[in-house]
Formats: structure tokens, C-alpha cells, sequence
């Protein structure tokens, strides 16, 4: 049975991980210098593996297996790029070495072990790391443009939280942004997709299966809530009198989780990761707080309900204060279901190679959920160590993430047989 080799993909993970090295984590963003450089290297590995590679308009890396003779493909972006497998390369500030990587680099792996065998298949295989996952300028970039979901209207305005504009950060890398939705692809290229990536939570492990088969993937609500109140003198003014914005805020937040826990589905989730307080000084009151929250959910309906709820909830407040609210959308994300026939595809893998596996959700956003639209998509999770991700400890056992490489290996062969 054909098996992927563990040294190569651990010495391809650590080599990958140098790049943005940040103490004991990566520090990787969209289109930053130590992404680029991370893209040569990645750009190298897929030369030498025979992969053909090329770069969209969009910054998506892409390698495939030589097209079968006589079928018309020059060098360069084939017409036709059978089943796609991937993942993204750039990270969150300060995560680990695993998130995204692994799914690229196993990709990698696998084709490199399929071009070895000299295994013939009737669909080409293509690997691809897909640009900006992580959504420092919206969400999910490179597939979304891949997919024919990026509105162009919006590009100029796209900006990362501390105001880098898309268009700078992508002429710095050599990109021209507004020629990014050129990336859009037919779906009659794809055969299928499938991503293997860490779970980045804690139930695999409590339930000791080594492999997760992905269900689907929540929708995502970004949106920026603004909270506006009156600077006024912090000694002066009497306490009664204040329009504090950040205490409005305060109030929203503490609300907005007990209404996500109480009125989801029992795995919604809410964050705000990110909070802005104007004009940041200690001896004035808060007259602008901007909070970013995030709503995540697999069921669109209530997605779309806690949303609605939420927003009318910060409005009440605001107006119970005295003070006025905002709300600016920042990025949506869809909830995706995984293709039926990928799932028994990685579970009859999974069955050959011995391992339980475990149907589940992911409560992470991926570029599958973009993939998901256009052609059948699925998903395998490995077990992540303590359930932690987005931050540099963040980890798998190297027996897991063998064990993940190889289902995927046995998925693509099935899916390209
Ligand atoms: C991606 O990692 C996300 O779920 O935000
Ligand atoms: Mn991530
Ligand atoms: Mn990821």
C-alpha cells in the first residue's frame, strides 16, 4: 500500500515554519515580506517535486502532476486541474507552525508520492495554497477569488485592521489587486477538493479518534460595532452625565455572548477580537468604542438570526445610554456542507488504513467552504494537541499527522482513480 514519507513532510513543516519565525510561533500574514519569501521556497519545493508551478492573479500557488500526453497543456495554469488539495500558508499573527501548512505541504507530499509510484489516474492532481486564508483583508481571499466571489467594487476599499490598504500590500508583493478576480476558474476544471488541516479544537483528542471527516463548515459574520458617545473631561464630569462609549461597549459585549450561548444552536460562538477605544487617553471619557465581533454557526437561519439579534441589541443599548451606534460589515462567510460522496471517500480511506474516524463540524473557517460551491468538497481533521491553534504552542503528534497524510494520500487516489 502506498504510504507518504513522514521525514520529508516534517523536514518540509519545519523548513516552512522559519519564515516568519516570531519566538516560538509564525507570524506568516497575506503578502507580508516572510509570506513571500515562505511562497519562493514553496514555489522551489513544488520545482523540484516535478509540480509544474505557477501563480493566478489572485496570489493562489498552485503545482500539478504533468497533464497526460496529448492532452493539449502547455507549461504553465492547465485548462483542466482534476481533484485540488490544499490548504493556505499564511498565519494569523503570532500561531503555529501547523495551521494551513500542514494541508499544503501533505499535498505536496502526497503528489510527490503519487509521481514516485508511477500510479496511472484518469484525473491530474493539483496542489494549491490559497492566498490570504487567514482574512487580514476580508475573509478567505485567494478562493474566493478562485471561485468568482470577490465583488471588485470592493478592492480598493479593502483594509488590513491596523489600515494597510489590499492594493499596497499587494503591489509591495508584485500583485496588481484589482486584476485579482482574473483568478475566477470554471468549475468544469475541478474533479473535486479535499483539505486536510489540524482541528484546532479539543474533541477529537477527548474522543481518542485520530480522524475527524468533515461535516461542514460554519458561516462567519464580521462586523464592526461602533459605539458613539462624547469625549468629555474624566475629572469634571459628573458620572451620571457622561456618554461613555465604552462602557456601552462593555455592556454589548457581555450581552451579545449571553445571547449567542442562550439563542444558537448550542455551538454558536461569538467574539470581539479586536477593540478600539477614541480618543485612547486616560484623563478623557471614551468617545468612540469599535468593537469587531465575529458570529460563527453552521445553520445559515440562525447564523442570520443571532446576527439580526445582536445588532438590535447594540442599538437598544446605545439608546438606553444616550449614545449612538454603528454597524459596518467587514466579511461574510457562508456555512458550507461537505460533499456526501467525499465523506465515504475519506472514511472507506480511513477504513483501509485501520483508523477510526468521526464525522464532525468545523468550527473554523476554511477555503473549502468557498470550494464547497463549485465542485465536491471535503474535509479531513487530525487531532490537535490540548485543542489549541492560533497560537504559537499550537500542535499535533507527528504519529497524527502521518496518519492524516495518509488518508488524504488514499482520498486522492480514489478521488483521481
Ligand atoms: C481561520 O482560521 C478562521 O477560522 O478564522
Ligand atoms: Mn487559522
Ligand atoms: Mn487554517
Amino acid at each position: 500500500m502506498a504510504t507518504i514519507s513522514l521525514s520529508r513532510l516534517r523536514q518540509d513543516l519545519e523548513a516552512l515554519a522559519r519564515f516568519g519565525k516570531t519566538g516560538s510561533g509564525v507570524t506568516r500574514p497575506a503578502w507580508s515580506p516572510a509570506h513571500e519569501e515562505a511562497r519562493s521556497w514553496l514555489l522551489g519545493r513544488l520545482r523540484d517535486a516535478g509540480l509544474s508551478p505557477w501563480v493566478d492573479p489572485a496570489g493562489n500557488t498552485f503545482g500539478t502532476t504533468p497533464s497526460p500526453p496529448g492532452s493539449g497543456a502547455a507549461s504553465g495554469a492547465p485548462a483542466y486541474l482534476g481533484v485540488l488539495s490544499g490548504s493556505h500558508i499564511d498565519s494569523v499573527p503570532e500561531g503555529g507552525m501547523l495551521d494551513g501548512a500542514l494541508g499544503v505541504l501533505a499535498g505536496l507530499e502526497c503528489l510527490r508520492t503519487i509521481r514516485e509510484s508511477g500510479l496511472r489516474l484518469t484525473h491530474p492532481l493539483t496542489v494549491v495554497a490559497w492566498s490570504d486564508e487567514e482574512g487580514r483583508y476580508g475573509s478567505l481571499f485567494g478562493s474566493k477569488a478562485f471561485t468568482g466571489k470577490l465583488d471588485p467594487e470592493e478592492l480598493p476599499n479593502l483594509r488590513a485592521p491596523d489600515g494597510e490598504r489590499l492594493v499596497d500590500a499587494m503591489a509591495r508583493a508584485g500583485f496588481n489587486a484589482l486584476e485579482a478576480p482574473l483568478a475566477a476558474r470554471d468549475p468544469k476544471s475541478l474533479a473535486a477538493y479535499v483539505e486536510l488541516h489540524i482541528e484546532q479544537g479539543p474533541h477529537l483528542e477527548a474522543a481518542r479518534i485520530p480522524v475527524g471527516v468533515v461535516t461542514g463548515i460554519v458561516g462567519i459574520r464580521r462586523n464592526r460595532v461602533v459605539f458613539v458617545g462624547e469625549p468629555d473631561h474624566a475629572g469634571t464630569t459628573p458620572m451620571e452625565r457622561r456618554k461613555d462609549s465604552f462602557l456601552a461597549a462593555a455592556e454589548y459585549a457581555l450581552k451579545a455572548r449571553e445571547l449567542v450561548v442562550k439563542r444558537g444552536s448550542g455551538r454558536s460562538v461569538t467574539n470581539f477580537g479586536v477593540v478600539e477605544v477614541k480618543p485612547g487617553v486616560a484623563n478623557i471619557v471614551p468617545a468612540r468604542t469599535s468593537l469587531l465581533q465575529e458570529i460563527r454557526e453552521l445553520d445559515a437561519a440562525i447564523l442570520d438570526r443571532l446576527e439580526r439579534r445582536c445588532l438590535g441589541l447594540a442599538r437598544r443599548i446605545a439608546t438606553r445610554r444616550g449614545l449612538g451606534a454603528e454597524v459596518l460589515p467587514v466579511a461574510r462567510n457562508e456555512p458550507a456542507q461537505c460533499a456526501p460522496r467525499v465523506q465515504a471517500v475519506i472514511e472507506a480511506a480511513c477504513l483501509e488504513l485501520g483508523l477510526p474516524s468521526q464525522r464532525m463540524p468545523s468550527g473554523a473557517g476554511h477555503d473549502a467552504q468557498n470550494l464547497a460551491t463549485v465542485t465536491e468538497a471535503g474535509m479531513i481533521f487530525i487531532p490537535s494537541r490540548g485543542g489549541r491553534s492560533h497560537r504559537p504552542d499550537e500542535a499535533s503528534d507527528w504519529e497524527d499527522i502521518e496518519r492524516g497524510a495518509n488518508v488524504l494520500l488514499h482520498t486522492l487516489l480514489a478521488l483521481a482513480a
